[in-house]
C-alpha cells in the first residue's frame, strides 16, 4: 500500500530532478518566488507551471496584483484565514492552490465561487471543523481536494456536491467519528480515498458502495475493531487497501471476498493472535500482503494462505511473538518470489514451508532466534538456489555451541535429520492474570522432525488431546488451548506438552483468576496397580500445579550392593507407569517424587514384589544354569544398547520449560532413535547381577 504510493512519488521526484526550474520573468509580488517548475496534474501528466511561491512568509492575506499567467500558486505555511473569490478571480490559467497550513476555520470564509480551472485545492493543516452542504461550489473540474489534518467532526450529506470531476480525496486526520457513505454519492469519479486517522470504530455495510472507480482506499488508524461483511460492497476497481494501525483481531476475510480486483493490502500493526486457516483464500489477484508490526502475532496456522496465484511478495516482519509458521501454513502460491520474515521471534522456518513454493528466490529470516538444529538444516542443501537477503546477520541463537554462528557455516551434513520439538518460547507467558469470566487463549506451537504432537494439561492433571471438549475446555489442532469464561476453578499451572518419537518439550503458564491460584493440598500417594514376574504397574492420583515428576525405583536385594537406582521423568499428565524388566520373585521400591509450582515438593513410595516366573518358562531342570547364562547375556546386551540409546535431558529455559526425553527402551516405539546431539543418560541400565 504505501509502497505502492511511494513509487508514484518517487517517480515525479526522479523526473523532477532532470528538469531544471527556470526563472519566470515577470513582475513578482514582494518575498514571493517566479519560477516555471516542473508540474504533475492529478492524472501524472507532466506539464510545466508557472509558478508563484509565497510559502512561509507569514502573510495574512494573498498577496496582490500576481502575475496573470500563474498556473501555480504556493501559500503553505502563513496566516491566510479569509479569502475572496475577486483576490484570485483574474489567474485564469490557475490550476494549483496550494494554502495548506493556514488559518481557515470556517468554509464560508473561503470565498472560492468558481474557478473551473482548478485542479488541485490544498487546505490541510487549517482548522476547519465543519463542512456544509455545498461547501465547493463551482470546482467542476477539481481533481484533487486536500482535507486532511483539519479539525472535521461533521460532514453534511451533501458537502462534496459538484465536485464530479474528484478524483482524489483527502480528509484522513480529522475528527470524524462516522463515514457516511452519501458523501460519495457526489464523488462518482474518486479513485484515491484516505479517510485514516478519524476515530470511526466501525465501517458500515455498503460504506463505500458509490465507489466504483476506487482503486486505493486508505483506512488507516483508526481504531477499527471489526470490519463487517459488506463493508467493502461496490468497489469494483479497488486495487490497494490499508488497514494499518488499527484494532482488528480477526483478519476480515468475508470483506475481502467483496474486493476481488486487490493487488496490495496491508494488515500492519493490528492485534491479530494468529493468521488462521484460509484467512487469505482465493484472492486472484493479490500481489504484495504485509502482516508486519504486530506486537500479539504468535502463529500463522496451517493453510492460511490458499490459493493466491498473482502473490509475488510477503511481509512478515517485527512481530516480536511470531515464533510459528506451520508447515503447511501457504498452498498454492506459485508466483510467490520474495518472502520477508526477519525480526520474528522464530526459531525455525520448515522445509516444507519452503518446498511449498515453487518460485521463491530470496528469503530473509535474520533477527530471529534460530535453533540451528535439523529442522532448519534445508538451509545447507545444494538444491535449494534461494538467496538469502543479510547472510551475515543470519544467525544461530541455539544450541549454545552453535550461538551466533552463521547459518550458512554450520554443518548440518554431520547432523541427525531428526531432532526434537521446541516450544516457541514466546508464544504464551509464564504467568498470566485474568479476571473471573474471560476468555482465555493459550497458543502452543513447536516445530521438531518428525513433527510433534501436542498436548495440554490442566492444573488439576487432566490431559486435554487436540479436538477434545472438556467442559470449558477445547484444544484445537495446532496447539491452541482454549479456556472458556474461566473462573477461579479453573487457576492454576496449565502445561504444554510437545512430544515426537524423540522426546518431548513442555512449557508451563501459571494462570492466577481474580488474584487467586490454588495450592496443592492432599498428600502424595503411590499405589501398586499390578504385579507380575517381570513388571509391577504403578498409579498414582492427579495432583494440583504439578512442575515435574520422577519415578524411582530399584531393588532391595541389588541396590543396597550395586547402589543403582532407576529413575525415569514422568510425563506430563501421565499418572500411571509401567515398571519392566524386573527380576522375578524380587522385592523392588518404588518412589514418586513430584515438584510442585510453588516450590514445594512430595514424595510417595510403595514396595511390591514380584510374582514367581511360571514354571513353563523354565525348560528342563538340567538345562537351567545353560539357560540362566542365555539370559544374562540377553540382559547384558539389552543394557549396553540402554546405555548407547538412552538420550539425555536438557535443561533450556529454566524451570517452566524443560525438554522431557523419555526413557528410550521403556518405549516401544522409540527402539533404534537416536538423539543426535543429546549426550546426557537419563535412565540407568536395570540392574544386572553378574
Ligand atoms: C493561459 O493558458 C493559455 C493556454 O496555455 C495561454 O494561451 C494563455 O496565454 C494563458 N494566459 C495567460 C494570462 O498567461
Ligand atoms: C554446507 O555446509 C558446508 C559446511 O559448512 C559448507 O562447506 C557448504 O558450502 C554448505 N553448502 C551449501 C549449499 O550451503
Ligand atoms: C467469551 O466468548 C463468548 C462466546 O464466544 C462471548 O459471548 C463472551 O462475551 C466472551 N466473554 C468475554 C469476557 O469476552
Ligand atoms: C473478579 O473480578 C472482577 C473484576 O475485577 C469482578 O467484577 C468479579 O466480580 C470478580 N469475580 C469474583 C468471582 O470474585
Ligand atoms: C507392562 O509391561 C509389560 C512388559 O512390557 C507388558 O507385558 C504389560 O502388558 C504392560 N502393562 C501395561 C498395563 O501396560
Ligand atoms: C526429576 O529429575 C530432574 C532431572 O534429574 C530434576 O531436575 C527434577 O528436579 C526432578 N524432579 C523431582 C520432582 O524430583
Amino acid at each position: 500500500m504505501r509502497r505502492f504510493q511511494t513509487s508514484s512519488l518517487l517517480l515525479c521526484v526522479v523526473a523532477a530532478t532532470a528538469i531544471p526550474i527556470v526563472p519566470w520573468k515577470v513582475k513578482c509580488p514582494p518575498q514571493c518566488v517566479c519560477q516555471i517548475r516542473p508540474w504533475y496534474t492529478p492524472r501524472s501528466v507532466y506539464r510545466e507551471a508557472a509558478t508563484v511561491d509565497c510559502n512561509d512568509l507569514f502573510i495574512s492575506a494573498v498577496p496582490e496584483d500576481l502575475p496573470e499567467g500563474t498556473q501555480t500558486l504556493l501559500l503553505q505555511s502563513n496566516n491566510i484565514a479569509r479569502l475572496e473569490q475577486s483576490e484570485l478571480d483574474y489567474l485564469r490559467n490557475l490550476s494549483e492552490l496550494d494554502l495548506s497550513q493556514n488559518s481557515f476555520s470556517d468554509v464560508w470564509d473561503f470565498g472560492l465561487k468558481s474557478m473551473p480551472q482548478l485542479l488541485s485545492l490544498h487546505l490541510e493543516e487549517n482548522q476547519l471543523a465543519e463542512l456544509p452542504d455545498g461547501s465547493f461550489p463551482g470546482l467542476g473540474n477539481l481533481q484533487e481536494l486536500y482535507l486532511n489534518h483539519n479539525q472535521l467532526r461533521r460532514i453534511a450529506p451533501c458537502a462534496f456536491s459538484g465536485l464530479g470531476s474528484l478524483l482524489r480525496l483527502h480528509l484522513n486526520s480529522n475528527l470524524l467519528r462516522t463515514v457516511d457513505s452519501r458523501w460519495f454519492q457526489m464523488l462518482p469519479s474518486l479513485e484515491i480515498l484516505m479517510i485514516g486517522g478519524n476515530r470511526v470504530d466501525a465501517i458500515l455495510d455498503m460504506n463505500f458502495r458509490p465507489l466504483s472507480n476506487l482503486r486505493s482506499l486508505v483506512l488507516a488508524g483508526m481504531n477499527l475493531r471489526e470490519i463487517s461483511d459488506y463493508a467493502l460492497e461496490g468497489l469494483r476497481s479497488l486495487e490497494s487497501l490499508s488497514f494499518y494501525d488499527n484494532k482488528l483481531v480477526n483478519v476480515p476475510k468475508r470483506a475481502l471476498q467483496q474486493v476481488p480486483g486487490l493487488k496490495f493490502l496491508d494488515l500492519n500493526k493490528n492485534p491479530l493472535q494468529r493468521v488462521k486457516q484460509s484467512d487469505f483464500t482465493n484472492m486472484l489477484h493479490l500481489k504484495e500482503l504485509g502482516l508486519n508490526n504486530m506486537e500479539e502475532l504468535v502463529s500463522i496456522d496451517q493453510f492460511a494462505l490458499i490459493n493466491l496465484p498473482e502473490l509475488t511478495k510477503l511481509d512478515v516482519t517485527n512481530n516480536p511473538k511470531l515464533s510459528f509458521i506451520h508447515p503447511n501454513a501457504f498452498h498454492h502460491l506459485p508466483q510467490l518470489e520474495t518472502l520477508m520474515l526477519n525480526n520474528n521471534a522464530l526459531s525455525a522456518l520448515h522445509k516444507q514451508t519452503v518446498e511449498s513454493l515453487p518460485n521463491l528466490q530470496e528469503i530473509s529470516i535474520h533477527s530471529n532466534p534460530i535453533r540451528c538444529d535439523c529442522v532448519i538444516r534445508w538451509v545447507n542443501s545444494t538444491e535449494n538456489h534461494i538467496r538469502f537477503i543479510e547472510p551475515q546477520s543470519t544467525l544461530c541463537a541455539e544450541p549454545p555451541d552453535l550461538k551466533r554462528r552463521h547459518i550458512r557455516d554450520v554443518p548440518f551434513r554431520e547432523m541427525t535429520d531428526r531432532c526434537l520439538p521446541l516450544i516457541s518460547t514466546k508464544s504464551f507467558p509464564s504467568h498470566l492474570e485474568v479476571a473471573d469470566g474471560d476468555n482465555v487463549s493459550l497458543h502452543c506451537r513447536a516445530l521438531a522432525e518428525p513433527d510433534p504432537e501436542i498436548y495440554w494439561v490442566t492444573p488439576s492433571g487432566v490431559k486435554l488431546i487436540p479436538y477434545a471438549e472438556d467442559g470449558r475446555y477445547k484444544v484445537h489442532p495446532e496447539g491452541t488451548l482454549e479456556i472458556h469464561g474461566i473462573s477461579a476453578r479453573e487457576a492454576g499451572l496449565y502445561t504444554c506438552v510437545a512430544h515426537n518419537l524423540l522426546g518431548a518439550d513442555t512449557k508451563s503458564v501459571s494462570m492466577m483468576v481474580n488474584h487467586s491460584f490454588p495450592l496443592s493440598e492432599d498428600s502424595l500417594e503411590l499405589v501398586v496397580a499390578d504385579v507380575q514376574a517381570y513388571h509391577i504397574l504403578v498409579a498414582w492420583k492427579p495432583h494440583l500445579n504439578t512442575i515435574s515428576s520422577n519415578l524411582t525405583w530399584s531393588s532391595f536385594l541389588l541396590s543396597s550392593n550395586l547402589d543403582m537406582t532407576n529413575v525415569a521423568r514422568i510425563p506430563m499428565g501421565t499418572h500411571t507407569y509401567n515398571i519392566t524388566r524386573l527380576h522375578q520373585d524380587t522385592e523392588y521400591w518404588a518412589c514418586l517424587h513430584v515438584a510442585f509450582v510453588d516450590l514445594q515438593a512430595k514424595v510417595a513410595c510403595v514396595n511390591a514384589r514380584t510374582k514367581e516366573a511360571a514354571h513353563r518358562y523354565w525348560l528342563l531342570e538340567g538345562r537351567q544354569s545353560l539357560l540362566m547364562v542365555l539370559v544374562l547375556c540377553l540382559l547384558l546386551l539389552a543394557a549396553s544398547l540402554i546405555a548407547r540409546y538412552s538420550v539425555g535431558a536438557e535443561l533450556l529455559r529454566g524451570a517452566t520449560a524443560v525438554r522431557v526425553v523419555y526413557p528410550p527402551l521403556a518405549q516401544p516405539w522409540a527402539r533404534g532413535q537416536r538423539g543426535g546431539q543429546l549426550l546426557a543418560v537419563e535412565v540407568q541400565a536395570a540392574p544386572l547381577d553378574c
